[in-house]
């Protein structure tokens, strides 16, 4: 952290202050065009190996509602989602990520999007068929931190099951919360997501001022998307809520009753960032997916950003429990518009599963302790 002196430390403690004390040397340059207004995270389009081993995972195993299929796609949305679908499934050679698509306030806001990173010299696709079914007119791009990003407006919409509860399953979806991608320089990553209209809610940095993670939301939770620091551009995860904690808790039931624990990655736990219960699986192809339930609200403008000290040893799980190290180094690769898997370029700053973890890693449960802070000793 650059400038702890404007921040308040706080008797949970971590840092907040009222602006996102995030700089980067070396910004992408502002467009003069506007950006389009944002209203949410929508759905991602994966690329799959085994359409079928990735079908029962999604619907069979996590209840996923299928809105469509074919031979080479298959069309998911959760219990409370009323646009055509949350997740395409897409039968493809390489695993990876061909959208993280959004959904913007008007169709005039598709005119904005091309505009605005046409100016940033980025390549630009616009469909009056839009990119997939149930999916209106809609623009891709290929955005300046080399991620594949989607716009649209019209969409089918479909029934909205909330109140059908002869549905639900104990571990039921209810929405897509978020996306996470994996991006060298952070810095860089969020101004330009500033520009494009997000927020910072929280962030993770250290006192030299390297910055490891970021949140940014437009719909007013803690994130829509996070940009976590390392090799990249790559997709970190993609997350799905349920309505209270029991439901993760039996989604982790569910796995070990199935003989498919080795799906479990990380947790459940309770997140330090976000505040949010979480838990993250390993789809068939190793595409991460994260449960997650009960963050907070966001949507003032005064809403405080939440810094945390990289080295405090409750910032990724709030009991203190290690973060595997696959979940830092491990994630899923990005296609560009032509379906081809972008270069991954390393991270040179610092890493922070290196600065927290293993031989020469520091972390603290007390800030001020001078000794490890791992309640159940080292993880490597
Ligand atoms: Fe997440």
């Amino acid at each position: 952290m650059t400038n702890r002196d404007d921040m308040t430390l706080t008797s949970s403690g971590f840092y907040v202050s009222q602006e996102a004390p995030i700089r980067s040397e070396n910004p992408i340059p502002t467009p003069s065009a506007p950006a389009p207004d944002i209203l949410r995270c929508a759905y991602m389009e994966l690329v799959v190996t085994d359409l079928e081993a990735s079908r029962n995972f999604y619907v069979e195993v996590l209840g996923l509602t299928v809105t469509e299929e074919d031979d080479e796609s298959v069309y998911l949305r959760s219990l409370e989602e009323f646009i055509h679908h949350n997740l395409v499934l897409r039968k493809g050679p390489v695993a990876a990520v061909a959208a993280f698509s959004y959904r913007v306030r008007t169709p005039e806001d598709l005119d904005k999007a091309v505009a605005f990173y046409t100016e940033l010299g980025c390549r630009v696709e616009r469909r009056t068929e839009g990119w997939t079914k149930g999916i209106g007119e809609s623009v891709r791009v290929e955005d300046p931190l080399g991620f594949p990003y989607e716009f649209f407006h019209d969409v089918e919409h479909v029934e909205r099951l909330a109140w059908r509860y002869d549905l639900y399953t104990p571990g039921a979806l209810v929405r897509l919360d978020h996306f996470n991608q994996v991006t060298p320089d952070v810095p860089r990553a969020v101004g330009f997501m500033q520009d494009l209209g997000f927020r910072v809610t929280e962030d993770i940095q250290d006192e030299a001022g390297t910055v490891y993670a970021a949140w940014m939301r437009r719909k007013p939770t803690v994130h829509d998307t996070a940009m976590t620091g390392g090799d990249g551009p790559r997709m970190h995860h993609v997350a799905f809520s349920t309505h209270e904690k029991h439901n993760i808790l039996a989604i982790c039931d569910k796995l070990g009753a199935l003989r498919m624990s080795d799906a479990i990655e990380r947790g459940p736990g309770r997140h330090g960032v976000s505040n949010a219960f979480y838990l993250y699986l390993r789809d068939p192809d190793g595409h991460r997916v994260e449960i997650y339930t009960q963050d907070y609200y966001t949507g003032d403008p005064d809403n405080p950003v939440v810094t945390w000290d990289v080295h405090d040893n409750q910032r990724r799980d709030w009991w203190g429990n290690p973060v595997v190290p696959s979940w830092y180094t491990e994630a899923s690769l990005v296609l560009d518009l032509d379906g081809n898997p972008k270069e991954v370029v390393a991270r040179t700053d610092d890493s922070e599963m290196a600065v927290t973890i293993g031989a020469d890693g520091f972390s603290y449960t007390r800030m001020g302790d001078e000794e490890k802070g791992f309640k159940l000793g080292n993880t490597l």
